[in-house]
């Protein structure tokens, strides 16, 4: 069965990690009485975690368009690889939502994010309270439909994984022969 590209197959798996790893950064970050230091550094890790999945999305999609994803498989109902499609490309676009409302809440709201800073990479948004407030709703509100689409979509896998389809193995493992 045909697989994806080593390099997406890398890009995929530190991603996942990192998605799954900046969201519940989130949630402890956010909880009361946390010790200042810990806060503090619990915000530095999510807020450059976040721009360097935002980057690695960007990569993916140019790379997508570079190395396109291998045909779903024949043996696949239409009616899955329909709804299989439709979830990776809701998961692209959650992922962006996620990012870039991220990344305008604490511009737009004056912060700083160390990385970018040191790297002198000027906000690429106006400072503006009612942009830092929409976009900090839109991040608090997406992360419930990107929380769904993951569980569903790790679910999937588990299940291809369980009936050893060939489904799980295009994807994994994340470094090794390409596509045969
Ligand atoms: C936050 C975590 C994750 C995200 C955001 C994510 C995202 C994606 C996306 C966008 C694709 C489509 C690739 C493309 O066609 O361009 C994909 C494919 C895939 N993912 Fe994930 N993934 C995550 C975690 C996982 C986990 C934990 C598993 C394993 C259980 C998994 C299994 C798969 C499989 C098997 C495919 C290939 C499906 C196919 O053959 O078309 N993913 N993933
Ligand atoms: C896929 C990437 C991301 C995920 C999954 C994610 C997830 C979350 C979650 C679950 C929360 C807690 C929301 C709440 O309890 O209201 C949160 C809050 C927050 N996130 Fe993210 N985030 C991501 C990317 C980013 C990025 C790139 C930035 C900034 C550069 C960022 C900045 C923040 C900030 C500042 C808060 C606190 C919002 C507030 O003021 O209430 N996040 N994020």
């Amino acid at each position: 069965m045909p697989r994806y590209a080593p390099v997406t197959r890398l890009l995929h798996w530190i991603v996942a990690v990192m998605v799954i790893a900046t969201f519940p950064i989130g949630v402890i970050m956010l909880t009361e009485g946390l010790a200042r230091p810990t806060q503090d550094f619990l915000f530095i890790l999510h807020k450059n975690g976040g721009v360097i999945i935002l980057f690695l999305v960007l990569v993916r999609l140019v790379w997508r368009v570079i190395s396109p994803a291998p045909p779903m498989p024949a043996t696949l109902p239409p009616l899955q690889a329909k709804l299989a499609r439709a979830a990776h490309w809701a998961l692209y676009a959650l992922l962006l939502v996620m990012t870039f409302s991220g990344y305008i809440r604490v511009r737009a709201g004056g912060f700083p994010i160390e990385m970018l800073d040191a790297m002198g990479v000027p906000s690429l948004v106006p400072r503006s309270d009612s942009l830092a407030e929409t976009a900090q709703f839109i991040h608090a509100n997406a992360r419930f439909a990107l929380a769904l689409l993951i569980v569903g979509h790790i679910g999937a896998g588990v299940y291809h994984l369980l009936r050893k389809d060939g489904v799980f193995a295009r994807i994994w493992p994340p470094l090794g022969k390409g596509s045969q």
